[in-house]
């Protein structure tokens, strides 16, 4: 990987072979973790995200046409956008940043243009949200940049705005709150009903957490997430009208019972999301309590409840959560995002890490011949300005 300071040194490198001149500002924005919390953050509940050692770095200064030239090191690619363009771009990237661009011109009304080069080591579309972190990156930047005053929040909804637009998503917010909210060493409990968030220690004595990406591409998830969305949806305006609840968060069994053998899909929809919002603040308590093994058993608990009732998982994690049964001082793990593929978490003991990452490696190369990515990570905190 990458170092931190390595990212910026080259950003800067590079943004002088570019550009022939110095960037004005420089800016780190992490990718982010969600520990608990699943596909609940656009059902109105809760989750416990934060942000991680991974990060976009983006360099930055203005330019005297009004267009803005955009250069990612990561392709070695450049993008020119006209503020007030319609084109359609042909890869992620471009679409994210083209529309970064546009939506926030078009709110601030910027007559100056900007050069910019990216450079990150998110791993990309693997569940640690680097386009959110792409979106916000860009936009910070802009923002900072040009004088213009965004509180963090508001900054947030404009950012899920850019990629839901861009991408034809319907994601909610945990991605943009876990990665602009967050703060150093901290697991951040969020409540999507009032958009309150309260703060726990991330520190868990003797305790590492891992983050291993599967290596398997999302394929399905664009897809079968906007279905989640609907199922959930569904699932809400027919238990409404049934029972009279007013909000995701009135369901309980006794009201879930009405789904039961009519509606069976979106019963367990609506099961998985209800226990995961009580999985969060048990795991919050357990987190508070110093009980790594409890806690452990709440994420694969989590895992099981987007494998079998979310049905969001895949073969290849499934199969290495199983195989982490067999390691000594593995305490739990689960899929993590939007699911079908990406990273997986994992709570071990301080000295299981060595033995997890051997046997897993291992076991995992010889059933699928792909070498999995195991990543040791901290919780930094937020965006940096350099
Ligand atoms: C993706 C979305 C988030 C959230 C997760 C699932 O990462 O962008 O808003 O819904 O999936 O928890």
């Amino acid at each position: 990987m990458t170092k931190k300071e390595e990212l910026i040194r080259q950003a800067r490198a590079e943004f002088k072979k570019q550009f022939e001149t110095e960037p004005t500002l420089l800016t780190l924005t992490p990718g982010r973790i969600n520990i608990i919390g699943e596909h609940t953050d656009y059902n109105e509940g809760l989750a416990m995200p934060a942000a991680i050692d991974r990060w976009i770095c983006g360099a930055i200064c203005e330019r005297r046409d009004k267009s803005f030239t955009i250069y990612i090191s990561n392709y070695n690619e450049n993008i020119v956008i006209k503020p007030k363009g319609a084109e359609k771009f042909n890869t992620v990237w471009k679409q994210l940043t083209a529309a970064s661009v546009q939506v926030i011109n078009a709110r601030y009304n910027i007559n100056t243009g900007a050069s910019m080069v990216i450079y990150g080591n998110i791993p990309i579309g693997c569940g640690l949200s680097s386009s959110s972190a792409l979106v916000i990156s860009i936009a910070r930047s802009i923002c900072h940049l040009f004088n213009i005053q965004i509180k963090d929040r508001q900054l947030a909804r404009l950012c899920q705005k850019i990629e839901n637009r861009a991408l034809g998503t319907a994601g909610g917010l945990l991605d943009q709150y876990g990665i602009i909210l967050s703060k150093k060493d901290q697991f951040m409990v969020i409540d999507f009903q009032d958009d309150s968030i309260e703060y726990i220690p991330s520190i868990l004595n003797d305790c590492t957490w891992i983050v291993v990406n599967s290596q398997v591409s999302r394929e399905l998830s664009k897809s079968a997430y906007l279905q989640r969305v609907n199922e959930c949806k569904e699932g809400l305006r027919i238990l409404k009208k049934e029972t009279g609840i007013s909000s995701f968060r009135d369901i309980d069994q006794p009201v879930l019972q009405k789904l039961k053998n009519k509606y069976d899909v979106l019963y367990k929809r609506l099961c998985h999301v209800t226990d995961e919002n009580q999985r969060v603040l048990d795991l919050k308590n357990q987190l508070q309590k110093g009980a790594a093994e409890k806690a452990g058993a709440i994420l694969k608990e989590s895992h099981k409840s987007l494998r079998y009732l979310y049905e969001v998982s895949c073969e290849e994690i499934d199969y290495m959560i199983e195989m982490s049964e067999g390691v000594g001082g593995w305490h739990g793990g689960r899929i993590i995002g939007g699911g079908f593929g990406g990273c997986c978490i994992h709570l071990l003991a301080d000295g299981a890490v060595e033995d997890f990452t051997h046997h897993i490696t291992e076991s995992y190369r010889k059933k699928f011949k792909i070498t999995p990515e195991i990543m040791n990570i901290t919780f930094p905190g937020s965006f940096q300005y350099i």
